[in-house]
C-alpha cells in the first residue's frame, strides 16, 4: 500500500457520511466567471548544494515543474495530489511567500511573480493564505486578538483604536466567541484554531484565498464545520479558492474544478462531475480507485483498487519524459522519451497523457503522437506536421476529440 493509499483509507471511509451530511449543498460552477487568478507555466525550484566549504549547485528539486490553471472569480479549484507532489510549494509560490523561479500568477491585470518586494504589499491583501497545520502557524507567546489583528496593523487598514472592534467582529464571523481575543492558542480545539487562522486571513477581504489542507487535521465532525463556515464566506465575501488537499471527498464537496498534480505537474484537470466518474488519467483513475468513497463512479462500478506500484520518485532527478512513468501500468516507449502535452479534450476538461482515455478504454496508440510530430515509440517523423497547441491556463472553445481523433469545434 502505498502511502497515500494508506492516508486515505484512514483518513476517508465512514468519515466522508459524517462530512457530507453536515456539509452544505456541493459549490457549484459558474461557467462565466471571469478568472480572477490565472497561473501560467508557475515553477518553483529549489537548488540543491554540495557539502563543503565552496557549496555549488549540484541540481534541483523540481518541486513545482510548470503548472498552469484560472480560478474563476467567487469560485473554487481543488488541487490534489500524493504527499510531497508539491501543493503546498505551489501555494505558497501563489502567494509570494517563495518567489517562483519561473511563470507568472496574474491577478488584476499584475504579475505577482514578478512584482518587487514593494509593489507585493498591496496586493498581499487580496491574496490570502489558511496554512496546513492550526497548531503550528499560530504563534504561542501571542494572544488571538494580536494574531488576528496583525495583518490589520502592517498594512494600517483600521484606525489603531478601532482594531480590536474589529478583531472582535472577524471572531464573531469565523464563529468565535469576540471575548476571547486575549487567549492564547493553546487555550483552543484544533477546529477553534483553524478558525483562528481563517480570521486572520480574511482581515484584509482578500478576493483569493489559498487554504492548504485547511481541514486536514481536524476530526471529521469538525471538518464539516469548518467547510460550510468556508462555504459560506465564500458566499458572502465572494472570495475565490485555491483549496489544496488530499481527501478527494472533502475536495468534491467543496470545488466545481479540481487538479490532479503528480511530481511537480499538473496531470489532469476538470470539472467535478467530469473528473470523479470519466478520469482520463491513469493516475487519476489510480487515485480515485483508493478512495473509498468515490471509487464507484471513478472506475466505471468496478471496485477494485488499481494500485500504484513503487514509490514517488524524487523530484530532483523526475523521469524523462512523463513523470508518471515509472509507476504507470501504462508506460511505453514514447512515455519515456516524450513529455505528454496538455490536451483539452473535452470542454472543461484537460489531460496530460499519451494514451488518454477513460479506464479500460486507453487507445492502443498514442493519441498525441500525430500532434506532436513523432512515431508511436516517440521517436522523430520526418513526414510528420505537428500541431501547434493552444496551451493557455484556461478552456478553450475547441477541443480535441479523442476518439475521432481530430479538432472538434461544437
Ligand atoms: N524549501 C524547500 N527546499 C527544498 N525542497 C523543498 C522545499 N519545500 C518543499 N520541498 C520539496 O518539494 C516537494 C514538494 O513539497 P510540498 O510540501 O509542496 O508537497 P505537498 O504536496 O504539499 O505534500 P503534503 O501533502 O505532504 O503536504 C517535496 O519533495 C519537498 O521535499
Ligand atoms: S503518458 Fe504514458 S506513462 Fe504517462 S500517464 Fe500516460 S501512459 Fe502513463
Ligand atoms: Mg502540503
Amino acid at each position: 500500500m502505498t502511502e497515500y493509499d494508506e492516508a486515505t483509507a484512514a483518513a476517508s471511509g465512514p468519515s466522508l457520511d459524517a462530512v457530507l451530511a453536515q456539509a452544505h449543498a456541493p459549490a457549484q460552477l459558474d461557467p462565466n466567471a471571469p478568472p480572477v487568478l490565472t497561473v501560467r507555466d508557475l515553477e518553483m525550484h529549489f537548488p540543491v548544494r554540495s557539502t563543503g566549504v565552496v557549496r555549488r549547485k549540484i541540481g534541483d528539486v523540481k518541486a513545482v515543474d510548470g503548472i498552469s490553471f484560472q480560478i474563476p472569480k467567487g469560485g473554487s479549484l481543488g488541487l490534489v495530489g500524493e504527499s510531497g507532489c508539491g501543493k503546498s510549494t505551489a501555494g505558497r509560490a501563489i502567494t509570494r511567500l517563495y518567489k517562483p523561479t519561473g511563470g507568472s500568477v496574474e491577478f488584476e491585470g499584475r504579475d505577482l511573480a514578478k512584482v518587487s518586494n514593494r509593489g507585493l504589499k498591496p496586493l498581499r491583501r487580496e491574496v490570502q493564505m489558511i496554512f496546513q497545520d492550526p497548531y503550528s502557524s499560530l504563534n504561542p507567546r501571542h494572544t488571538v486578538g494580536s494574531i488576528v489583528g496583525a495583518p490589520l496593523r502592517i498594512h494600517n487598514v483600521v484606525p489603531k483604536d478601532q482594531t480590536l472592534k474589529r478583531v472582535q467582529e472577524l471572531l464573531e464571523v469565523v464563529g468565535l466567541n469576540p471575548e476571547h481575543y486575549n487567549r492564547y492558542p493553546n487555550e483552543f480545539s484544533g477546529g477553534q484554531r483553524q478558525r483562528i487562522g481563517i480570521a486572520r486571513a480574511l482581515a484584509l477581504q482578500p478576493k483569493v484565498i489559498v487554504a492548504d489542507e485547511p481541514v486536514s487535521a481536524l476530526d471529521v465532525s469538525i471538518q464539516a464545520q469548518v467547510v460550510n463556515l468556508l462555504q459560506d464566506l465564500q458566499r458572502e465575501f465572494d472570495i475565490a479558492f485555491l483549496f489544496i488537499a488530499h481527501d478527494l471527498a472533502v475536495v468534491r464537496h467543496f470545488c466545481p474544478e479540481v487538479a490532479v498534480m503528480y511530481l511537480g505537474k499538473i496531470v489532469e484537470i476538470a470539472d467535478r462531475e467530469t473528473l470523479y466518474s470519466r478520469p482520463n488519467h491513469p493516475y487519476t483513475q489510480a487515485l480515485l480507485s483508493a478512495a473509498p468513497d468515490v471509487k464507484q463512479a471513478a472506475i466505471g462500478g468496478r471496485r477494485e483498487r488499481i494500485r500504484l506500484e513503487g514509490d514517488v520518485p524524487s523530484p530532483i532527478n523526475p523521469p524523462s519524459g512523463c513523470h508518471f512513468r515509472t509507476r504507470c501500468p501504462l508506460a511505453r516507449e514514447i512515455c519515456a522519451k516524450v513529455e505528454p502535452p496538455m490536451l483539452q479534450i473535452g470542454p472543461r476538461h484537460k489531460v496530460a497523457c499519451h494514451f488518454a482515455g477513460e479506464l479500460g478504454q486507453h487507445p492502443a496508440d498514442p493519441v498525441t503522437a500525430r500532434i506532436l510530430g513523432v512515431d508511436n515509440a516517440g521517436n522523430p517523423d520526418p513526414g510528420a506536421s505537428p500541431v501547434e497547441l493552444d496551451d493557455q491556463p484556461g478552456f478553450s472553445d475547441v477541443w480535441f476529440d479523442l476518439k475521432a481523433r481530430t479538432t472538434v469545434k461544437p
